[in-house]
């Protein structure tokens, strides 16, 4: 079974209940949305492969660590997944980034796919999934099917918000994943929101309604 993580640090704690706000400004919830997603990278890449190398310092030749070879790849599922993007690739600066579009069918609730583009080689690296809310799980789950159906294998979700109902069919449906978000909520509403959740991440992100 993958890992499930709530990450507790104090500064994440702090970001993101200046973000639930609802009086938030967009301009300040995607700064802050960008700043959780760089602590959280720093997070997620803990367990992240160290090989050792030779190294030359004023003092004389050492072996010390350095990451290893693998290949890291951010894919946002469209279109909250992009806040995320950024701040991520603060701290993984050679990532390539693919792309998963998803929409919510506002009646039934289900997600769609309508956009996928990965780097080529996308098997060969370690995927971040972004999506700042796990809501139903809909999305997630889809986004990692399309991924693995393309040949992809080592998948972590990173989100800032999951509902319980979320964690649990993600897990239930693609084990193999970690699964790490900044807070675990209490619960969905009828609407499919989590409750307390911070409202519509896309629409608090890019300013639409
Ligand atoms: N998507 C959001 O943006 N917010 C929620 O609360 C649930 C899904």
């Amino acid at each position: 079974m993958g890992k499930f993580e709530v990450l507790d640090h104090p500064l994440i704690q702090h970001k993101l209940t200046l973000i639930r706000d609802k009086n938030c400004s967009t301009k300040e919830f995607r700064e802050i949305v960008n700043e959780i997603s760089t602590l959280m990278a720093y997070e997620v890449s803990r367990d992240m492969p160290l090989q050792d190398v030779e190294v030359e310092t004023p003092m004389g030749k050492t072996i010390k660590k350095q990451i290893s070879g693998k290949k890291v790849a951010i894919v946002p599922i469209l279109r909250a997944g992009l806040g995320m993007v950024d701040g991520m690739a603060e701290l993984l600066p050679v990532a390539r980034i693919g792309h998963i579009g998803m929409y919510r069918d506002e009646e039934t609730l289900k997600p769609t796919e309508y956009f996928v583009k990965l780097p080529s080689d996308i098997s060969e690296r370690q995927i971040f999934v972004v999506d700042p809310m796990l809501a139903t799980g809909g999305s997630a789950i889809m986004a990692v099917d399309a991924l693995k159906k393309r040949g992809a294998r080592d998948i972590k979700f990173c989100c800032l918000v999951a509902a319980p109902e979320g964690v649990e069919a993600l897990r239930e449906t693609h084990p193999d994943i970690d699964i790490y978000t900044a807070a675990l909520d209490e619960k969905l509403n009828d609407d499919g929101y989590i409750v307390p959740g911070l409202g519509d991440a896309g629409d608090r992100l890019f300013g639409t309604k």
